[in-house]
């Protein structure tokens, strides 16, 4: 009797260890480097670990804090020629191409054909996420860079008018100032000076202008004087920044915005994410519109996680997981949600998304129709990373300096376009 009861125990034993083996063989770890630590961002990033761990895989968070992603991207280098590659990592638009040219990236095509991820992204996107036609990474969002985000009630007390133009933007900063309200809510670091920068040539030269100087780095665009205006114009917006701006992080902006502080930010939809997390409402506490003068125009900055090549079976169906759940209709509208952007998945409800949502989503359409989408060059999504780098710095010695000229910025900035 004992000894049957001791074998029968032992037998569950083994059974159970059989099974919990099986388990274990298919749940895997999954690393994921990503630069998203703010409030609205880190929000998404846990509606990412969550449905991953629901899956039953072990989520290792890899955040390298810093907007824009700059140390991101360093701290991956090293660990990708040390031969130990996350399993994702946040990776956009040329630079896609960069990773992928050396080797390192899975080939994802059998997850995008199981989930028809063709005819779920719009062709130029997915185009993007492909290297010599396979699939390589896989996207979670579509940001609208080109936006002014306002307080309303700083404006009431300013007696200013949200303005479409610049000549109106730069009224009412002075309306602002005048209240002692900082009009313009600026972090001084080289990525947010070059958010500015592009948005400015957007509204200033138009997409051609943009199109021509900073997609194909056009030198006659770039050297033009159309730039001359584009460079005064972004210069004169610092007179309006406050003088604890330098080194402040987006998130901090967007905080003085959300407070009351400061009147105006100028920033990507990640910043409705900051809102958003602070319990506020858009229309009532606070103000999305295009930033001036590109009412019709479509900065995007597509987040996407490109896949590396990983030896471990479990962890390699981990990362396969990984890529199937960030394009399920679940994952985009919760991570969505969150992050302040739009799902990159066609034709998905957007009844749960507020009303700077729906509308970033019809002038997404839209502007693909007009002509008028274009890429971000400061979030990596018009040149290579090194070019990108180069007149990123440019732009960000010219508002950095007292002393430079708009000719001498404007050959800089020429000159950085050249970089290879
Ligand atoms: C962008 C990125 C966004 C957001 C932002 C600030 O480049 O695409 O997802 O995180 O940086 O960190």
């Amino acid at each position: 009797m004992t000894t049957q009861r001791t074998l029968s125990r032992m037998s569950w034993a083994l059974a159970a260890a059989g099974l919990l083996g099986a388990t274990a063989a298919q749940a895997g770890e999954i690393e994921v480097l990503h630069w998203w630590t703010s409030g609205g961002e880190a929000k998404a990033a846990t509606a990412l670990k969550l449905t991953l761990q629901k899956k039953g895989h072990r989520w290792k968070d890899f955040a390298v804090a810093g907007g824009g992603g700059d140390s991101a991207m360093t701290v991956l280098k090293s660990r990708v020629v040390s031969g130990n590659p996350p399993s994702a990592a946040q990776i956009k638009g040329p630079s896609i191409q960069e990773w992928a040219r050396e080797g390192v990236l899975a080939n994802m095509d059998d997850v995008a054909k199981a989930n028809k991820w063709d005819e779920l992204l719009p062709k130029a996107i997915a185009d993007g996420l492909k290297y010599k036609g396979n699939y390589v990474a896989a996207p979670v969002n579509v940001h609208r860079v080109n936006w002014l985000w306002t307080n309303p009630e700083a404006f009431k007390k300013a007696g200013a008018k949200v303005p479409t133009t610049w000549d109106e933007f730069f009224t009412a900063a002075e309306a602002l100032k005048k209240a002692g309200i900082v009009a313009v809510a600026h972090g001084g670091q080289n990525w947010q000076d070059f958010t500015t920068f592009e948005a400015v040539a957007l509204g200033v030269g138009g997409t051609d202008f943009y199109k021509k100087a900073l997609v194909q780095l056009d030198q006659n665009a770039l050297k033009s004087a159309t730039m001359d205006q584009v460079l005064t114009t972004f210069k004169k917006i610092k007179d309006y920044t406050d003088k604890n701006a330098p080194g402040r992080d987006w998130n901090l902006a967007t905080a003085m915005v959300i407070n009351g502080q400061a009147g105006m930010q100028i920033m990507g939809d990640w910043a409705k994410g900051e809102f958003l997390a602070a319990g506020k409402v858009p229309g009532k506490d606070f103000g999305c519109v295009a930033a001036p003068g590109t009412a019709k125009a479509y900065t995007y900055n597509v987040d996407s996680f490109a896949m590396f090549q990983l030896k471990d079976q479990a962890n390699i169906a981990a990362q396969k997981d990984l890529a199937a759940e960030i394009m399920s209709t679940q994952f985009q509208e919760v991570f969505n949600l969150n992050k302040g952007s739009i799902p990159v998945r066609l034709n998905m409800p957007m009844d749960k998304f507020d009303d700077c949502a729906k509308a970033s989503s019809k002038d997404f359409v839209d502007s693909s129709k007009s002509g008028g989408l274009v890429p971000s060059i400061a979030h990596g999504m018009a040149v290579s990373s090194a070019a990108e780098g180069a007149i990123k710095d440019a732009v960000s010695n010219y508002w950095n300096s007292d002393k430079m000229t708009v000719a001498e910025a404007k050959d800089k900035i020429a000159a950085a376009a050249r970089t290879k």
